[in-house]
């Protein structure tokens, strides 16, 4: 696909593609020269509206070993300052020769809205949504899938892997769009999804999430939502926690950041509730011994949280290879 805007129509076969390219990613990445020709002489454009750390520097890192050169814009030094429009920016990174774009922005849908004017143009460009509002994120969800297949079969990691284990979601649901994605790429794999979180942070789209006509029927079976965090911990394989988005919140934060820690908040006693093995994820940044305790977050045995991050260029060399027309 020329786009990747969200992982609601994203087929089993298309997982398995990133995972395995993601793999061998990895591997060069381990070598002493990092680098490998693929990309050379395209240009990738990172236009990020919105603030990030992980998500800009791992796709700009990913596209310098795919050795592309990086266009990296900054709002508050562009011409957006003197009125220029989103649309009219993407055209000048597009006249400039920009073969990918790779978008961040407060607003859903405004990378769907580039990748329509660029289709409208006729350009070959390919779009990549890098978190668009409350909507999507599907780059992190890919990593987070590469994450935790990755651990059930460091070799050959694909969904299938996942089909049958229980997967938590904790926290600020409604605000995120990491937790949209990962429903999609989760049910995908045969997972059974569990969301938990206060009644102000549970989204009500859920209900009509599962039940849209090219969705797979037994997708609503396998979603669960509980206002408790212990069904949800409960014998679960991996637990993804998620940070309260205080930027997001219109009204007055319901519950407390210190209530939420005591209802909801991932710590070593809750852990108890798991399978033995369980691993904690997170897709950061983190509001350290808010979402989760401080001493959790940093514990190698629990915590994947760091590897997301590593996971993150391997995965983001992936795409930019697959839409860069990568066989
Ligand atoms: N997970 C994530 O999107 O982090 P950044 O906002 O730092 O990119």
């Amino acid at each position: 696909r020329r786009h990747i805007l969200s992982l609601a129509d994203f087929r089993p076969e298309e997982y398995n593609t990133i995972l395995q390219t993601a793999a061998s990613f990895s591997e060069v990445l381990s070598r002493r020269t990092k680098k490998v020709p693929t990309l050379q002489g395209q240009v990738v454009a990172n236009l990020f509206f919105e603030p990030s750390t992980r998500t800009r520097n791992s796709f700009e890192i990913a596209a310098k070993r795919l050795s592309a050169d990086t266009l990296n814009f900054a709002p508050g030094t562009s011409s957006l300052t003197k009125g220029e429009t989103i649309l009219d920016t993407a055209k000048t990174y597009l006249a400039m020769g920009t073969d990918m774009m790779v978008i961040r922005h407060r607003e859903a849908g405004v990378p769907n809205a580039i990748a329509a004017e660029m289709e409208r143009l006729g350009a070959k460009v390919g779009v990549l949504n890098a978190g668009d509002g409350q909507h999507e994120h599907p780059s992190q969800a890919l990593l987070d899938l590469f994450t935790i297949c990755s651990r059930l079969d460091a070799s050959h990691p694909r969904i299938e892997l996942l089909a049958g284990k229980k997967v938590a979601i904790v926290g600020d649901i409604i605000h995120s769009r990491v937790a949209r994605s990962n429903i999609w790429s989760l049910l995908a794999t045969g997972a059974q999804v569990h969301l938990a979180g206060p009644p102000t942070l549970l989204p009500k789209w859920f209900a009509s999430f599962t039940q849209t006509a090219d969705t797979p029927a037994d997708y609503a079976s396998r979603l669960f939502v509980h206002w408790d965090v212990v069904p949800a911990l409960q014998e679960a394989d991996f637990v993804m926690t998620l940070r309260l988005q205080k930027e997001r919140m219109t009204q007055h934060l319901l519950p407390s950041l210190r209530e939420y820690h005591q209802r909801f908040g991932i710590t070593r006693d809750r852990l108890h509730l798991c399978q033995p093995d369980v691993q904690i994820l997170h897709p950061g940044p983190v509001n350290r011994g808010v979402e989760i305790s401080s001493d959790l977050m940093d514990d190698p045995k629990l915590s994947l949280i760091a590897q997301q991050v590593t996971s993150g260029v391997a995965v983001r060399m992936a795409l930019l290879y697959l839409m860069g027309g990568g066989k």
